[in-house]
């Protein structure tokens, strides 16, 4: 069983290292950073009422807190090769901590090979060095699964303003997406990175990155690049943003949605893009792909149009994207799919529910990247 002192050191491990890659990303004074830095600092008093002093060690590629390995996830590689790069063996913090002296660290973690900073403790903060050894350069390297992770609380910040009625903040959404699209230009296999569904809090969150890479990787199939490329990222990560009016009891209702219920959530893509419109900086695509990502090639879905429409392809791409998606990233009470069986259900929505020509073009995408990756990494747990 997972103790409370684990659960507040993974939660601690975790703000660091997504403080340190904002940091690294953006700069050390960054709105986020300093709001990450500041709910470690919390974290840590909870853990300072389980303990005297914390001293986490760096022991054969092991993070050792207690006398004991702190269990392996991406945020813990991420320190332990942060600490072992700045030459720290271990890292001893003091209950009078101060949050200046906890964003000193994040800079640290946040150092990279080609950037000079100097390893220096403070009154609270204690390092024990080793010599320095630096790793090759690429497992510096960002890749779109770590941006993915580090940018989560960032756009649930983002979307949770929209659930409070606030304007969305435009630059936010554009920071994402274009390291997104740097990600993705510099790793034509990133397309796999797209995250399991984890928990319903962070559904928006991984369903619009998940849905934005995929975006991605059929635009650039076809060919797109430049603004257009972006649009099609910033169309992608807002397509639900309209559900963000809708109650979370609905959204999150684990079972069949009743008829009003249904009738509620159908209004999500109008509320979206109407909510879009009225906010600066959005391009029009992510209004025209909010409002039609659900009215199916047929025209058989809603919202319903009284005269024939042609989506927008941004709009056809994203309902091929949300309908994978949807496949992939099972709920709890959801059996999952098998990628042939994933493949078979999208092979018969082409020509109805999809637009045939980009399905197939989706499906190739996926087969071609079947030959090299294990599907079963990235099937939801
Ligand atoms: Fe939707
Ligand atoms: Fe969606």
């Amino acid at each position: 069983m997972i103790s409370r002192q684990d659960n507040h050191m993974q939660k601690l491990i975790r703000l660091l290292t997504t403080a340190a890659a904002n940091a690294a990303l953006y700069h050390p004074e960054h709105r986020q950073v300093l709001r990450l830095n500041k709910q470690a600092l919390s974290t840590l008093h909870q853990l300072f009422n389980l303990h005297s002093d914390i001293t986490l060690r760096v022991i054969e590629e092991q993070l050792i807190f207690t006398n004991k390995p702190v269990e392996e996830n991406l945020a813990v590689t991420r320190l332990i090769e942060s600490l072992t790069r700045n030459g720290i063996s271990h890292l001893q913090i003091e209950p009078d901590v101060c949050a200046e002296e906890l964003l000193a660290l994040i800079i640290i973690l946040s150092k990279t090979p080609d950037k000079q900073i100097e390893i220096k403790g403070s009154q609270n903060i204690h390092f024990g060095q080793i010599e320095i050894r630096y790793k090759d350069s690429e497992s510096t390297h960002l890749d779109l699964a770590d941006i993915a992770e580090y940018e989560a609380d960032r756009f649930m910040d983002l979307y949770q303003s929209v659930r409070n009625k606030q304007k969305l903040e435009m630059t936010g959404i554009i920071d994402i997406v274009n390291g997104f699209v740097d990600a993705f230009n510099s790793q034509s296999d990133s397309f796999m990175a797209i995250a399991p569904l984890r928990s319903m809090d962070e559904y928006t969150y991984t369903h619009s990155t998940n849905i934005c890479m995929l975006n991605l990787a059929q635009a650039k199939v076809l060919g797109i690049e430049g603004q257009l490329l972006n649009d099609i990222g910033i169309a992608a990560m807002l397509h639900d943003v309209g559900k963000m009016f809708i109650s979370p009891d609905i959204l999150s209702k684990s079972g069949k949605l009743d008829e009003e219920e249904w009738r509620i959530m159908q209004q999500h893509p109008r509320l979206g893009a109407e909510y879009l419109l009225n906010t600066p900086g959005v391009p029009r695509l992510a209004v025209v792909t909010a409002y039609e990502h659900h009215m199916r090639y047929d025209n058989a879905g809603y919202p319903k149009i009284a005269h024939p429409w042609q989506q927008h392809i941004c709009s056809q791409m994203t309902a091929i994207s949300d309908t994978y998606d949807a496949m992939r990233t099972h709920r709890a009470y959801e059996e999952s799919l098998e990628t042939d069986q994933i493949i078979s259900i999208m092979l018969d929505l082409a020509g109805n529910k999809l637009h045939p020509q980009l399905t197939y073009s989706f499906l190739q995408i996926l087969s071609d990247l079947d030959k090299n990756t294990d599907f079963s990494n990235y099937t939801a747990s």
